[in-house]
């Protein structure tokens, strides 16, 4: 695997591979095997994998989140090398930006909802990024995870947006064998969180063996309320909404997810899932 740590290095490197078609896993690292399974779809479709590892200070809103977010390097790079990824891309934060940037688009309710309502400028500072990314590898397919359904509807809406030459893959959510979905975050779990979490996945797959049987405004009700209950679990929102705009879903909208974000211990997670 090659690695490049500036924009200029990788981007004459990739230029001069001409005409291959480049598959690219945006990531922050700590890598598990739910970005592993992105690397792997890329590496199927695509002449050249690239991986990112870039822990983006601007889509923190929380300092200390920043701070404490994981960096095995070393422990990620043998991963890649594994997993066989040809590129690796580790910017520091000065060669992505240079001093008093500022960058804003609108897309619209998106930002604001869910994820945008708890962490505020969060998704502006991850299309910040994601575009700068885009523009230094200029893939030809892009490989995000659903279980950041909302992030991959943001994305998606600024490449349509800024019309911007990429093709976007959705890539399953990889659970551990009891559930809960992988995230760099799991490690701050502790035993009694790591048991707790399961309320999560539980709660999702409840949700979507119910859905014929209650209205969405009660399987929201009984999910929050489920959520509650357990120990250590502080649920933020439990909703059930079209899987498009994510707004209100009815019984007869075509793709809807359930999603939800709750903190367990000191650990925020997220976990959604399509019920059709
Ligand atoms: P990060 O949280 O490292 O995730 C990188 C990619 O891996 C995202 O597309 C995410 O949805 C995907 N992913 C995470 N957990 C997964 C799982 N259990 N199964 C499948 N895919 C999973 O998301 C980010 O980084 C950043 O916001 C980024 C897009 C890199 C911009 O900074």
């Amino acid at each position: 695997m090659k690695t490049f740590t500036t924009r200029r290095a990788i981007r004459e490197y990739l230029c001069a591979q001409g005409s291959a078609t480049i598959g690219f896993v945006p990531t922050m690292g700590a890598l598990h095997n739910g970005h592993l399974s992105l690397i792997a779809q890329a590496k199927q479709a695509n002449d050249i994998t690239v991986c990112s590892i870039f822990v983006n200070p601007t889509q923190f809103n929380d300092a200390k989140d920043l701070k404490k977010y994981p960096r095995p390097i070393e422990a990620d790079m043998a991963k890649l090398e594994l997993a066989g990824c040809d590129i690796l891309f580790n910017p520091a934060v000065n060669e992505m930006y240079d001093g008093n940037e500022q960058w804003h688009l609108d897309v619209g309710r998106l930002e604001y909802l869910l994820e945008g309502e708890f962490r505020p400028g969060h998704y502006q500072g991850v299309m910040q990024v994601v575009f700068k990314l885009l523009d230094i590898v200029k893939p030809t397919n892009l490989y995000m995870g659903q279980k950041d359904y909302q992030q991959i509807m943001v994305v998606n809406k600024m490449i349509e947006l800024l019309n911007i030459p990429v093709n976007i893959v959705m890539c399953p959510i990889e659970r551990e064998a009891d559930g809960l979905a992988m995230s760099s975050r799991n490690v701050h779990l502790t035993a009694e969180d790591r048991q707790h979490a399961l309320v999560l996945s539980k709660t999702l797959n409840w949700v979507k063996d119910n859905f014929d049987r209650l209205n969405i405004a009660e399987l929201q009700q009984q999910a929050m309320d489920k959520l509650a209950a357990e120990e250590g679990v502080e649920p933020e929102y439990f909703r059930i909404v079209d899987g498009k705009m994510l707004l209100h879903a009815s019984e007869n909208t075509q793709i809807i997810v359930a999603l939800t974000a709750a903190r367990v211990g000191k650990t925020r997670l997220l976990d959604n899932v399509l019920i059709r």
